[in-house]
């Protein structure tokens, strides 16, 4: 089964990488867009329902600009909107990032159960990153909103990480660029190290779906096989994409 969600603006929405945050629509239109992507979820059978806290979100956000150190990042407020509803809809208790270079991708999941957006309580959030100073900065930043340790950086090649990990995974984020030839190829060497830990209704989420959609042929053509994930959906509502699987 394959699907995707498509707004008719998704090829000239952008934002500045260097100034994320900055208003570039209508906060109604944001949320518009992004509860279409999350009715193609529901309707796909991937999320029981698409209501999620919107102040919640709006908290979250200004903790992030105010707290994180961010030198540049492709996550658009759609974008963010979107990964924080779908953690805060499914709940993962257990979440594992890959890839996640100064951690605002990180905590656009983990947001959804730490800091001032917290909707629910998890168990042991993750955020993997093979730099090990990028990884230092995305852990400083992460600490800024959870004391509690619930959610953490470690610097680690995500693919030895996952196939390491010891735990059930519920939902796992994928947005590392691996060196040499591989580039975002990685993202399949990280989905089947961690497929003995994935269970049925595990999440999987892709970033670069659309701009990196060459590069990520191979791993597309495993989550759209019906023998592999249950569903998977294109979610285009930016010029990067975030492709949704479940196991
Ligand atoms: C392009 S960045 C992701 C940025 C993110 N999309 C954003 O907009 O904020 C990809 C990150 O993956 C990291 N990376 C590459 N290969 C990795 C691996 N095997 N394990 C963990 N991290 C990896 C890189 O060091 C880099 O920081």
């Amino acid at each position: 089964m394959q699907r995707e969600y498509r707004p008719d603006d998704w090829q000239t929405y952008r934002i500045q990488y260097d100034d994320p945050f900055r208003e570039v629509e209508p906060l109604a239109t944001e949320i518009a867009v992004v509860d279409g992507a999350l009715a193609a979820l529901r309707d796909a059978g991937m999320l029981p329902h698409t209501t999620y806290d919107h102040a919640k979100l709006l908290a979250h956000r200004a903790a992030v600009a105010e707290t994180f150190e961010i030198p540049w990042t492709a996550i658009t407020p759609r974008m963010g909107r979107f990964i924080y509803a779908i953690n805060a809809i499914a709940r993962p208790a257990r979440m594992i990032a890959a890839g996640v270079f100064c951690g605002n991708t990180f905590i656009s999941n983990a947001g959804a159960a730490v800091g001032p957006g917290a909707v629910y309580t998890a168990v042991e959030l993750l955020g993997v990153e093979i730099k090990p100073e990028e990884a230092e900065r995305a852990e400083r930043n992460v600490r800024l909103l959870d004391p509690t340790g619930i959610a953490r950086i470690i610097a680690a090649d995500a693919v030895d990480m996952a196939a390491a990990y010891a735990h059930p995974i519920d939902l796992l984020y994928l947005d590392a660029d691996g060196a040499g030839k591989r580039g975002k190829g990685v993202y399949l060497d990280i989905l089947e190290a961690a497929l003995p830990h994935l269970h049925p209704g595990t999440l999987i989420l892709a970033h670069n779906s659309i701009n990196c959609a060459a590069a990520l042929e191979e791993y597309l053509a495993y989550v759209r096989d019906d023998a592999h994930c249950r569903a998977s959906v294109n979610v285009m509502i930016d010029g990067e994409g975030l492709e949704v699987s479940m196991i």
